[in-house]
């Protein structure tokens, strides 16, 4: 039990010290002799303090009037709050919600013109043929399946499905080189978990894909800049990876129209990099999430099947190739896949038995269904209305940017990535575009690992129509000469 006599004052400002330090009040407990208005105030500031819990042990005991009270802490036995810090896996430590999810909150707001998300255009949902495949896995001949445990390498048709996809690509592969996953999110956890011990070296780009670096963070990596253009060499990355206390185990690569930058590896730089994974014996995680949305130039072999052609035999390969249906046909139904060797693919099996023993069933079956009957069709629809948009973007972009102002300039995906001159900061700029032109982005920051690039920003023309486009741009534009030097 612990007691302690607080006058009002010291309970404040002993609390708010706590607040700001560790998030939580330094006191739970029964305040007794606090006179009745005095108590309200204390209630009300210790509302605010506990983020809008009061303590449930806090009471008026009496009522004094006396001007000279005294307030008495007590925690109870038992009673006192958990310090959920000192029980947190170090892993955690790695694992925080950044400033700019925070900013990224106030979107829901109507007047805002928000590029910041990259997610699909709702409208474009094959919305019918999913109530069609749902409804026919739910008949009375599915349902005891559609609604049943199942295996954890995934729905065989849906496997089947994928084996023949893949072999389009240039990957021929059967239905042991395919593991349905929960999203390729989930994909890119399991390979973690799969690969990295603590201290490890992952190798991906600079920037990268936010949500493999959450993926990652996880399994407590660090990171190293995988850059095919550069001449450094597999005995300087494995030296580092030495000398840092672990060894080199992937290199991570969003290839086409990566997120965030839009951009895609050519022929040259894929090569390089399994050059590279050769040299230093490491897997090659091949992230393919835009893969399907190319709207010009001619599409490039995935590295898996580069892989294939040098080696005879995708069980031979070191690439690991993580597919999605969240771009193509629906993300709420999380639904991706990895292909690669068998052996690998086992080993994730086992992986994903213990941690969710298989993706949801019904969802898998409507994929199956509705990637069957119409994947070509409705990703050559998206193509198009993507498409659109991207013209729209870079052509708002060269009206309304100020001079020193460089983006990308993608053949497909989601994504422009803008630089702005040295010196500027992405996250100040989001700050002033939010209030004063109602306008939002993601600052490029928080795709590095290290958060540099601060004059960097990804921007997103996947929900926003062309008039939206050019308002937004033209805002855009407004705000960064404001805050030009
Ligand atoms: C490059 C990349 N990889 C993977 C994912 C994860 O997608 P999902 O888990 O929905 O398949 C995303 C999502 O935005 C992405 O941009």
């Amino acid at each position: 039990m612990h007691k302690e006599m607080l006058g009002a004052q010291g309970f404040i400002s002993k609390n708010l010290k706590a607040v700001a330090e560790t998030g939580k009040p330094a006191f739970t407990g029964r305040m007794v002799g606090i006179p009745g208005p005095l108590f309200g105030m204390l209630a009300k500031k210790s509302q605010r303090l506990e983020n809008g819990s009061l303590s449930p042990f806090a009471s008026p005991i009496g009522h004094n009037h006396c001007h000279n009270f005294r307030i008495v802490l007590i925690c109870p036995k038992g009673r006192e709050r958990m310090n959920w810090n000192d029980v947190f896996a170090t892993r955690m430590s790695r694992m925080k919600a950044s400033e700019i999810r925070e900013l990224l909150k106030l979107l829901d707001q109507p007047d805002i013109i928000s590029f910041a998300g990259g997610i699909p255009d709702p409208a474009l949902f094959p919305t019918q043929a999913f109530q069609d495949a749902l409804g026919d896995a739910l008949s009375p001949a599915k349902q005891s399946q559609a609604l049943q445990y199942s295996v954890s390498e995934g729905y065989a048709p849906l496997r089947d499905w994928l084996a023949d996809h893949m072999s389009g690509l240039g990957i021929p592969a059967t239905r042991d080189n395919v593991l349905i996953t929960s999203g390729s999110q989930q994909a890119l956890d399991y390979l973690g978990k799969l690969l990295l011990s603590p201290g490890d070296t992952a190798l991906l780009g600079w920037p990268t894909y936010m949500g493999a670096l959450g993926a990652f963070n996880a399994y407590e990596p660090r990171y190293d800049r995988l850059d095919p253009g550069s001449n450094r060499g597999a005995a300087d990355y494995a030296a580092e990876a030495e000398a840092a206390g672990g060894r080199v185990k992937f290199a991570y690569a969003s290839v086409d129209f990566a997120n965030p930058t839009g951009q895609t590896l050519d022929l040259g730089a894929r090569n390089a990099i399994l050059d590279l994974a050769e040299e230093l014996d490491i897997a090659v995680i091949e992230d393919a999430a835009y893969q399907a949305l190319r709207f010009d130039g001619d599409p490039i072999a995935p590295m898996l099947a580069l892989e294939i052609a040098r080696k005879g035999d995708i069980n031979a390969c070191r690439t690991l190739y993580c597919g999605s249906f969240s771009k193509t046909l629906a993300p709420g139904l999380r639904v991706g896949w990895v292909c690669g060797a068998a052996e690998v693919i086992a080993q994730l099996v086992l992986m994903k038995q213990a941690a969710d023993l298989h993706s949801a069933t019904l969802n898998q079956m409507a994929i199956a269904t509705v990637a069957a009957q119409i994947f070509d069709d409705h990703t050559a629809l998206l193509r198009r209305t993507y498409r659109t948009r991207r013209d729209a973007m870079l052509a708002a972009l060269a009206t309304h940017m100020p001079k020193g102002v460089q983006w990308t300039k993608p053949e497909g995906g989601m994504f422009v990535w803008l630089t702005l001159p040295k010196g500027m900061d992405g996250g100040a700029l989001l700050a002033h575009a939010l209030k004063s032109q109602r306008v939002a982005f993601v600052p490029g920051q928080a795709f590095h690992p290290d958060g540099s690039d601060e004059n960097t920003l990804r921007l997103s023309y996947s929900l926003a129509d062309e008039a939206e486009i050019e308002t937004g741009m033209q805002r855009l534009g407004t705000a960064i000469r404001d805050v030009m030097p």
